[in-house]
């Protein structure tokens, strides 16, 4: 067999391989930011602007693409959603101290005026994800509006 055939054949084994290991889902039944919901009240468009463009890697929930079931592209996936959690996870805010909630926000508002967030290569397959300059005021707004109430609690009683 031909050197070039035997690489082809080497590299289809490893691909077929591959598709016998998928990494475990990222899925939580229910509402699973309800916490997050509540203290810092967002609009319902701004709710629904975290759930279409944010969610799937901060948060405990993600919704799997079909291209999810083709490895590498869902290790791929899987590390954009085990690192975006580790940074941020909108399920667990409930663990964060008042500082931490003050400052994610802070991060928050830099990543969304900057256009870092959503990652690039999410808007590119999730086109409904890209955010409109009005999102980000809308955004920009909630920020100031909330970190002035997480502010006063920090406050010495
Ligand atoms: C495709 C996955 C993905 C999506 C969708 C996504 N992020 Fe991220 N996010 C990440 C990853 C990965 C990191 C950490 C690495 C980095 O900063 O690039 C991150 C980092 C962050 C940070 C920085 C936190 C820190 O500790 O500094 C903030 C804030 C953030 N994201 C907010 C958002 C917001 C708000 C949205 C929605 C508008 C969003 N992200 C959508 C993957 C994502």
């Amino acid at each position: 067999m031909k050197l070039l055939k035997k690489i082809s054949l080497g590299v289809v084994l490893v691909f077929v391989a591959m598709q016998f290991y998928s990494p475990t889902k990222n899925i939580s039944p229910g509402n699973h930011t309800k916490t997050f919901i509540i203290e810092t009240n967002p609009s319902p468009e701004l709710k629904a602007v975290f759930e279409t463009s944010c969610y799937d890697c901060h948060s405990n929930s993600t919704t799997y693409p079909w291209y999810n079931n083709v490895a590498p592209i869902s290790y791929w996936i899987a590390s954009h959603v085990k690192e975006g959690k580790e940074h941020l996870n909108f399920s667990e805010w409930e663990t964060y101290s008042i500082d931490k909630k003050d400052h994610l926000l802070e991060e928050l508002e830099e990543e969304v005026v900057a256009a870092k967030m959503p990652l690039t290569e999410y808007t590119y397959l999730h086109g409904n994800a890209k955010l409109s300059n009005e999102e980000v005021s809308a955004l920009v707004e909630w920020v100031t509006q909330t970190r002035i109430i997480y502010q006063l609690g920090k406050l010495p009683k």
